[in-house]
C-alpha cells in the first residue's frame, strides 16, 4: 500500500486528479469508478479544469458509481446521479451512455438489478481505477460495518450513524434514505488500482484503523489491506493517528526513484 500525505484537502484533491488524468492518458478507455461525497469534490473541480485548459478526454472513458440512496430519482437534488452530473459529467465530454450509476428507483428485484451492474463492470472489461471516500465508521461506498468482505453489488441497509452524516445534505425535516444499493468489497476488490482519498479530522480514527488495524468487517476499508495496487491519499489531519509517518515518506521517495510508474 502506498500512502501520501498531503497538507490539506485542496492537495488531496489536486493529487488524485493528477492519478486519474494520467490514467486516462495512459488509456483514454478507462474505465473508472467514481464517488460521491465532499472528498472527491476537489479532484472533480481539478478534473474539469484539467478537461478545459488541456482537453483532457473523457469521451472514451466508461464510469460505474460506488452506490445511490435506495428511493431517489435521478433528479432529485439529494441523489448520486445530480451530485455525478453537477460535480462533474455535465462539465466534461463524457457520454452519457458510458455512465453508469446504480438505479435508486428500483422496487422488487433487488438482486436481479444488482447482477445486471456487476454484469456491466465485467463486460466494460472491469474497473481500471477506483476512486474511494471513506465513512467515519470506515466505510467505503455504503459498506456498513459488519459488511461480508466479500460482498458484491447489492441493496444494503445504512447504520444510523451514516443517515445522521449523510442528514447534513438534506433539507430540515426532510427524509433521509435508510437502504443504498452499493458496490460490494468484493466488487471494488476487484478494481486494477484504488485510491482512497480522506481529509479532515473526523477520519483520523478510520484511516489509521484502515491502513494500521487488522483486516475487519467492523473497518471495511481495512479490507483493502488485500489489495495489490492501493494509494491512500490523506490530508495531515485525517493522517494524524497514523504511527509510520516517516516510513510512508521514505516509500513514497524510493518509490519515486525506483519504481516512478507506481505513482
Ligand atoms: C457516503 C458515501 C461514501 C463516502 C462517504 C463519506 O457514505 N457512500 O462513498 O465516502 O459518504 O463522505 P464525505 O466525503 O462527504 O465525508
Amino acid at each position: 500500500m502506498l500512502v501520501v500525505l498531503k497538507e490539506n484537502s485542496f492537495e488531496v484533491g489536486r493529487e488524485a486528479a493528477r492519478i486519474v488524468a494520467s490514467s486516462l492518458r495512459a488509456n483514454p478507455k478507462s474505465v473508472l469508478g467514481l464517488a460521491t461525497g465532499s472528498t472527491p469534490l476537489g479532484m472533480y473541480e481539478e478534473l474539469i479544469a484539467l478537461h478545459k485548459s488541456t482537453g483532457l478526454d473523457f469521451s472514451h472513458a466508461t464510469s460505474f458509481n460506488l452506490d445511490e440512496y435506495l428511493g431517489l430519482a435521478p433528479d432529485n437534488p439529494q441523489s448520486f446521479h445530480y451530485f455525478m452530473h453537477e460535480h462533474l459529467f455535465r462539465h466534461v465530454n463524457v457520454k452519457p451512455e458510458n455512465i453508469h450509476i446504480p438505479d435508486g428507483t428500483i422496487t422488487g428485484n433487488y438482486d436481479t438489478y444488482c447482477c445486471s451492474y456487476e454484469q456491466a463492470i465485467r463486460d466494460a472489461g472491469g474497473i481500471d481505477l477506483q476512486i474511494l471516500g471513506i465513512g467515519r465508521n470506515g466505510h467505503i461506498g455504503f459498506n456498513e460495518p459488519t459488511s461480508s468482505l466479500g460482498s458484491r453489488t447489492r441493496l444494503k441497509v445504512l447504520t444510523k450513524e451514516t443517515i445522521d452524516d449523510n442528514r447534513k445534505s438534506f433539507a430540515p425535516g426532510e427524509k433521509v434514505p435508510e437502504c443504498a444499493i452499493t458496490m460490494g468489497i468484493g466488487t471494488i476488490l476487484e478494481a486494477k488500482r484504488v485510491l482512497l482519498l480522506a481529509s479532515g479530522s473526523s477520519k483520523a480514527t478510520s484511516i489509521a484503523q484502515a491502513i494500521e488495524g487488522p483486516v475487519t468487517a467492523s473497518v471495511t476499508a481495512s479490507a483493502l489491506q488485500h489489495h495489490p495496487d492501493v494509494t491512500f491519499i490523506v490530508d495531515q489531519q485525517a493522517g494524524a493517528q497514523l504511527r509510520h509517518h516517516d516510513y510512508y515518506a521514505r516509500v513514497l521517495r524510493l518509490t519515486a526513484e525506483l519504481t516512478p510508474d507506481r505513482l
